[in-house]
């Protein structure tokens, strides 16, 4: 099967990313919102994505207008009737994902692939709101997905192998670096991820440190592109907290735990950029954050990194992922300069359990303990 027709439900962050992904690939899109406000928001989204690529000069303005003329988009899932691959990316709601594949696979013809975008859902429970379960896959792009390479291809025991091999060959095609991945709450980068803006997130809350100082440690000691609370704002908080619940209803360690602060900006309607204020207040220019105290940048930075180091390593240990799946994950998802065993293997393992052991016992928190070896 050749894909030419891509179909995109909900048109926020994700899914205007990923409608720009397809037609500047030359792919015809269909995008779909469930109102006619959403639509506007994200066609307004499409065109501010690429009015800034052909600003920098990355994008020459025929191409742009060649691009936008790829796409149509529209309130009503009739549109995408004709769709050889639709990707669902709404809110990280489960009810809400399985209504609309009952919807999709009602209105999409019977070939057609249905993808969910989803960060932790079960794609499982979500194929069986259709009755084309093997048609239904999670196809799991970063943010901005014009700009990350990394796309986690998630198959269900249910899913037909024609499938998987027909959207891993999609994902190639589009320049793309991919990781396959079984159906598991977080799938690689996520689980990593989450876990570890939670905790930057408990430090918040327990005082230990102030959000400047939390973003610029990691900035200045480790390069990240942005801090924990920046990346929450710009994955938007209300989804991290989604996908925090999934984790933790699958592993109910404590770490997992959605953190209070990050709920009480939910509650409060601040999730982010996408809001307009999250952890930061974006009505002006977003500043890059600096702190002096470098004694308590240094503290959170070691434990922030040992404790995702730990779990990468454990990953890594229980046959979950590969070694060259997490460090690709990390870096082409997440915009990391280097990979978690690319970390260790310069900082020396022994030095690493010698410091988990350390937070672990500093923290009272059994989930930091070394694995046994
Ligand atoms: N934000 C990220 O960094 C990120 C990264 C990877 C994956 N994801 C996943 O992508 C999905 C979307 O996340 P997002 O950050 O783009 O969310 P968002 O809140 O920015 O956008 C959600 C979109 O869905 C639309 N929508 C809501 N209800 C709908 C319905 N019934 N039918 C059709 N459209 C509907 C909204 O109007 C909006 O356009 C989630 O599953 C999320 O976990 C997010």
């Amino acid at each position: 099967m050749s894909f030419s027709k891509v179909g995109v439900v909900g048109l926020g962050i994700m899914g205007a990313g990923i409608v720009e992904v397809f037609a500047r690939a030359g792919y015809e899109v269909t995008g779909v919102a469930e109102s006619i406000p959403a639509v506007d928001a994200g066609q307004a989204n499409l065109a501010k994505s690429l009015s800034r690529a052909v600003s920098k000069g990355k994008l020459s303005q025929e191409e742009s207008d060649a691009i936008t003329a790829r796409v149509i988009f529209g309130s009503e899932f009739k549109l995408l009737a004709e769709c050889d691959l639709v990707i669902e990316a709404a809110p990280e709601i489960l009810s809400l994902k399985t209504e609309i594949f009952s919807q999709l696979d009602s209105v999409v013809k019977p070939s057609g692939i249905l993808a969910t975008n989803t960060s932790s859902l079960s794609v499982t429970e979500i194929a069986h709101a259709t009755k084309r379960p093997a048609q239904v896959i999670g196809m799991h792009f970063f943010n901005p997905a014009p700009v990350q390479k990394f796309v986690e291809v998630i198959s269900t025991s249910e899913s037909d192998p024609k499938t998987v091999a027909q959207i891993v060959e999609l994902g190639n095609s589009l320049g793309k670096h991919l990781a396959q991945i079984s159906d598991q709450p977080g799938f690689i980068v996520n689980k990593l991820l989450l876990r570890y803006l939670n905790h930057a997130v408990q430090i918040l809350d327990s005082g230990q440190a102030s959000r400047e100082q939390l973003d610029s440690a990691m900035r200045e000691l480790s390069n990240y592109p942005m801090g924990p609370c920046e990346l929450l704002d710009l994955i938007g908080i209300d989804t991290c907290v989604e996908i925090l619940k999934t984790i933790y209803a699958d592993t109910g360690l404590e770490i997992d735990q959605p953190a209070t602060g990050m709920v009480q900006l939910v509650k409060a309607g601040n999730t982010g950029r996408k809001s307009g204020s999250g952890f930061y207040d974006y009505a002006d220019a977003h500043q890059v954050p600096t702190d002096a105290n470098d004694e308590i940048k240094t503290q959170v930075h070691n434990d922030l990194l040992i404790a995702y180091l730990g779990d990468c390593i454990a990953m890594e240990a229980t046959g979950y992922a590969t070694k060259a799946d997490i460090d690709s994950g990390m870096k082409l998802g997440c915009g990391l300069p280097e990979g978690p065993f690319e970390v260790i293997s310069r900082l020396g393992l022994a030095k690493v359990r010698v410091a988990q052991a350390e937070l672990a016992t500093r923290t009272g928190v059994v989930a930091y303990q070394p694995l046994a070896l």
